[in-house]
């Protein structure tokens, strides 16, 4: 048994009414994990009739709903109302409803729409057998009581940015594709970015295989529960071939656009930034294992608890982060039996820990093990240590990511702001494989993976403009 169940495997698991109708704010939640006046109907674009400009004599292109009723219709999707947090975890019942919003908002501006062989969602403007394609999308899953915007904010903006440019009358040169990558987070089956690890070869078929939720369902149990064939995942050099570019938005998950100099309007920090690099990342777990035994008759002296080494080991990593200006968290813990009155005979941690550079992480990860073998040798305990995940330094490429810098300069008037960030995405799995870029929209708390998460409409309409403005410049130049 874990202490952490972030999905059952019940297929209904994680479901929420999709009324269309905002739920209730929990006590805890930030001003709202929705955007403001999200059921008004007006729209993002111009509201002059657009003018169909993808091919001859096609005809009108069919409308989508705005961004702002796009949110509003994911927004009860997989939401806990007792902590206002999200649980839309990998092939769960809330992560089918994502999927079929998905596919609705794609066939509602009659893209083509299609899932791949890993279960991702792509839909197609255009032809993608011409290549060189203009991708742009993220992910709808979330971590346990994750926040509206991680994941979500990518793929309603990519929809809304594409609305924009047909309403811009935009003459498309090449095929444009939105995509939701499936898994992103890693909630259920402890890997993040399963999804996008696959297409790019980066996850084998075999080692997929292998991945077990909490209740031991593995992954290709899961996918098949949810209908989706899990004989053929695995890497997809074909489908990566026809693709040009990438480019993911995503709310930013620290405040340095809040406090970015340049100024808004409000003198208060840019609204979009551009992503330079991802810190190396990884999950290490960390299994301590003693001797189950009854808390009220057991002498202190006569105790292997193997909590006692876990805590030492949990103060050890804050210690050695703060030492090398990483960070390393202890956010997850399954502890056997999990009995109040029992003395634990297993528990069991997961260590992540990112650092802005790979010597830096080795050095942290490498004292925290030493610390945890020194501390189970004194209880008496046995410590195994796995390495579960890993993703190295990811650098944007410098020639896309100068050529969104200049088409928003263009557009604005401005420098925009270029940052690195300690989160992982996919944009940055694929990078090794194609041309990726990342937009970032700002957070003025910069709260993430919680349901305090939040931005500014205005800042999230500021990112469709700049993600439109960017599409265009790729994708019909
Ligand atoms: C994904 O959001 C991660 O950085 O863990
Ligand atoms: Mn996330
Ligand atoms: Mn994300």
């Amino acid at each position: 048994m874990t202490a952490d169940r972030p999905a059952a495997s019940s297929s209904n698991a994680g479901r929420a009414e999709n009324t269309g109708t905002v739920p209730a704010r929990p006590g805890n939640s930030p001003a709202r994990p929705a955007i403001e006046d999200e059921a008004r109907s007006a729209e993002t674009g111009s509201g002059a009739e657009p003018q169909f400009r993808e091919g001859a004599g096609l005809g009108k292109p069919p409308a989508g709903p705005s961004f702002l009723q796009m949110w509003a219709d994911l927004g009860p999707i997989g939401r806990n109302p007792e902590t206002g947090g999200y649980r839309r975890y990998a092939w769960t019942g809330a992560d089918a409803d994502c999927r079929t919003w998905f596919q609705e908002q794609a066939e509602s501006r009659g893209l083509a729409y299609e899932t791949d062989r890993n279960g991702n969602q792509w839909a197609w403007l255009g032809d993608p057998s011409q290549g060189d394609a203009v991708v742009t999308g993220s992910h709808l899953d979330s971590v346990p009581d994750g926040g509206a915007f991680d994941g979500p904010l990518g793929v309603v903006s990519s929809f809304a940015a594409l609305d924009e440019l047909r309403a811009r009358g935009a003459r498309f040169t090449k095929p444009l594709a939105i995509t939701n990558f499936g898994d992103e987070e890693g909630a259920r089956f402890g890997l993040a970015c399963v999804g996008s690890r696959l297409t790019a070869g980066k996850l084998t078929r075999e080692a997929a295989y292998e991945l077990r939720d909490a209740d031991g369902v593995s992954l290709p149990q899961a996918m098949e529960a949810a209908g989706y064939d899990p004989s053929t995942i695995g890497a997809d050099p074909e489908r990566l071939a026809r693709i040009g570019a990438f480019v993911e938005l995503h709310v930013e998950q620290g405040r340095a656009l809040a406090l970015s100099g340049s100024g808004s309007a409000a003198g208060s920090g840019d609204a979009v930034g551009i992503a330079s690099a991802i810190w190396p990342h990884g999950r290490w777990r960390f299994d301590f294992r003693g001797e189950a035994n009854h808390a009220g008759t057991t002498r202190l002296v006569d105790r292997r608890d193997p909590m006692l080494s876990y805590a030492e080991t949990v103060l050890a990593a804050r210690r050695e982060a703060e030492l090398a200006g990483a960070v390393a968290t202890f956010g997850k813990i399954a502890v056997e039996p999990n009995g109040v009155n029992a003395i634990p005979s297993l528990v069991r941690g997961w260590l992540d820990s990112r650092a802005a550079d790979q010597a830096t992480l080795d050095t942290v990860v490498t004292a925290i093990e030493k610390a945890a073998r020194e501390y189970a040798d004194r209880h008496g305990i046995d410590l195994d240590v796995v390495r579960e995940s890993f993703t190295p330094v990811v650098e944007f490429e410098h020639a896309l990511r100068d050529e969104l810098g200049a088409v928003l300069r263009e557009r604005t008037g401005r420098e925009v702001p270029v940052l690195g960030t300690g989160a992982g995405h996919d944009a940055g799995i694929l990078s090794g494989s194609i041309p990726t870029a990342m937009l970032f929209v700002r957070n003025p708390t910069g709260v993430s993976h919680s349901p305090a998460e939040h931005a500014a409409e205005d800042d999230c309409l500021a990112g469709v403009q700049a993600l439109a403005d960017v599409l265009e410049g790729l994708a019909c130049r």
